[in-house]
């Protein structure tokens, strides 16, 4: 998830892209990077870390006055965070200058072919062959108005997996060109100027006037002749026009009242993005850095997997997942306990650590003692170029941009789905499942943003039902086999963000102590697994329904669609789509995290920044 800005007009674009930067700084930050037309030629400055380091270094040395600029912030996926790989990427020939959000898939194929003409590549990014392909493009297409425009059709045409691309050409001093699939981009429509943005936080302080892009859409916009939307084959079509009613801080947070609420809204695309490009050539799953040989994963007789927080939860979802395609022993355990009681690892030992940030003590103490006897370390993580991936054998990134609030919510989800693909993963190279076997599993895994993005449409009984919970002393969790980890969370999530006292339990647990909390009206959230395939866990679980209603207690019951026999014991009902059991989490937590929110803000507590809380804890 990166940002990006471009800008035509009589302002100078130097401090109009700067500005969108600023405001879009949220979406990545591990560089920054602006180009202008200036002289007949890309006047470029790039900078590794903060905009402020750009920005600096522009002081220094500033670009040239020009009509013309673009500008990005980077979320880094391919290639590190420095200055080299940061954008804008300029062509060999010079004139090109392309920023870009998402990530090509094919991009190792286009370097080849680029590699080939005798082009060198100045960064690893995957980004660079859109400049180069653009350049060579440009020349190709026939000369006269529209020729970048058509370059770039031609070349998004080419392109596979997620990208919104923008490029100037120095041949063409007027004229800006995008291109979008399956990511952001806006057109923002002023007094004789043009803006380009990842959201409208980028132009809201000089327009409300904006279009929306489709998907598979190219946008020109030149000083003269205006603005033109086409389709990747060239038919032009009449973009979307609205105004926008979000003043400027509301527009970073993308019209949400919380960043932790769009980040809740983003999590379709969060799962998406962290399924994308994970076929490798030969049809096999990939990780995104390995260390590790196949051999080596070959060996493994035995998983452990270290977190802390929310993180945790995912990796209890893990065991899970692992220990039924790959039929390897997991164990499950917060990174603070494990390093001080001595696990029995060694080389053949495969210790998953799973971290957003990358940095937390307590985890990457643990992978360093695991690392100290000798056993293997995978890391799933949020952020490039972090220590704990860096210090790890193999990593799998989470592609979930970068999350504001301290709660953890799609960099989970994100989790999630990483868990699964590492299951997926070490099935495969173990020869435990067929390729037909693992592809049914990734397609079912291709269908969650969907089903995400359904269950985020059918929330206001959950927000209505968040409202009448502000004043509970306790509320209690409840689920079996996946959905435990569910219940995990929900509670986590609720402690952290209301302050209410609140806990998850194992549903067959219940009866072995917890029920004796049970009073007259206490809230019991009850996540209830498919009743298809494991109907026998079903049906324990609705048992315990009855058992806590039996007690008094009000019943928050997480169902699928078409499970009618939970009906009866719920006081409420909150539907979910059909998912399979395994991959239920993914859907099923997302009506906690509302639920959480909705109380803490009923409760008037900053959802975003709860007490005592940091959302990167570099202490042990
Ligand atoms: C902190 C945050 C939690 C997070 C945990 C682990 O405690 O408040 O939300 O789950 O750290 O963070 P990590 O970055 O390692 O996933």
């Amino acid at each position: 998830m990166c940002g990006i800005v471009g800008y035509v007009g009589p302002q100078n674009a130097l401090d109009v892209v700067l500005g969108g930067l600023r405001r879009l700084e949220y979406r990545g930050y591990d560089s920054a990077g602006v180009a202008v037309l200036a002289d007949g030629g890309q006047a470029t400055a790039k900078k590794a870390g903060k905009l402020a380091n750009l920005e600096k270094a522009l002081a220094d040395s500033p670009l040239p006055e020009s009509t013309i600029g673009i500008g990005h912030t980077r979320w880094a996926t391919h290639g590190g965070p420095t200055d080299r790989n940061a954008h804008p990427h300029v062509s060999a020939d010079g004139k090109v200058a392309v920023v870009h959000n998402g990530i090509i898939e094919n991009f190792a194929a286009l370097r080849s072919e680029c590699e080939a003409t005798g082009i060198e590549f100045a960064s690893e990014t995957d980004t660079e062959v859109a400049g180069h392909l653009l350049a060579a493009a440009y020349e190709a297409a026939p000369a006269g108005p529209g020729r970048l425009a058509e370059a770039m059709r031609a070349v998004s045409s080419r392109l596979e997996g997620a990208f919104t691309l923008v490029a100037s050409h120095a041949d063409e001093p007027d004229t800006l060109v995008a291109s979008r699939r399956n990511s952001p981009l806006v057109v923002g429509v002023g007094d004789g100027e043009y803006f380009l943005g990842s959201d409208v936080a980028a132009f809201i302080s000089h327009t409300r006037e904006a279009r929306e892009l489709g998907q598979d859409q190219v946008v020109e916009i030149d000083r003269h002749r205006g603005l033109t939307v086409t389709d990747f084959a060239g038919t032009v079509v009449e973009p979307a026009a609205y105004t926008v009613d979000w003043d400027a801080e509301a527009a970073e947070k993308g019209g949400h009242e919380w960043f932790m609420l769009k980040e809740i809204a983003e999590q379709p695309q969060a799962v998406a993005d962290t399924l994308l490009g994970r076929l490798g050539e030969d049809g096999g799953l990939v990780l995104d850095e390995v260390r590790l040989t196949d051999q080596d994963l070959r060996d493994i007789d035995k998983v452990f997997v270290v977190s802390c927080g929310t993180s945790f939860h995912a990796g209890l979802i893990a065991k899970y997942a692992i220990e039924h395609w790959t039929r390897i022993p997991v164990e499950v355990e917060v990174a603070s306990e494990f390093r001080y009681r001595d696990p029995v690892l060694d080389r053949s030992t495969l210790v998953v650590v799973i971290s957003q940030s990358g940095e937390t003590m307590d985890t990457l103490m643990a992978l360093r003692h695991a690392k100290d006897q000798k056993a293997r370390v995978l890391a799933i993580c949020n952020v490039n170029g972090s220590t704990i991936p860096r210090e790890s054998d193999a990593v799998l990134y989470t592609h979930a941009g970068p999350e504001i609030a301290v709660a953890s919510t799609k960099s989970f989800l994100a989790q999630i789905v990483a868990c699964y693909l590492v299951g997926l993963i070490l099935a495969q190279v173990r020869g435990v499942k067929y390729a037909d076997e693992v592809a049914a599993i990734v397609a079912e895994l291709q269908k969650l943003p969907e089903a995400v993005a359904q269950v985020l449409t059918q929330m206001e009984p959950v927000r209505e039902l968040g409202r009448s919970l502000a004043d509970a002393d306790t509320i209690l969790f409840l689920g079996r086999h996946v959905g435990f980890p569910v219940a995990l969370e929900g509670a986590l999530k609720l402690k952290e963000l209301a302050y209410i006292h609140a806990e998850g339990f194992a549903a067959g647990e219940l009866k072995h102590g917890p029920i004796a909390v049970i009073d007259q009206g206490t809230p019991v959230v009850v996540i209830v697994p498919s009743p298809r395939g494991r109907s026998l866990l079903h049906g324990k679980v609705v048992s315990n329904i009855q058992e806590v209603r039996a007690r008094g207690a009000r019943t928050i019951v997480i169902a699928e669609d078409g499970d009618d026999d939970v009906v009866p014991y719920a006081d409420h009902l909150i539907r979910v789509p059909r998912t399979p059991t395994l991959l239920a989490p993914v859907v099923t937590t997302v009506p906690l995290q509302i639920l959480a929110c909705e109380i803490a803000d009923t409760r008037g507590f900053d959802v975003d920044q709860p007490r005592n809380l940091a959302k990167s804890v570099t202490v042990e």
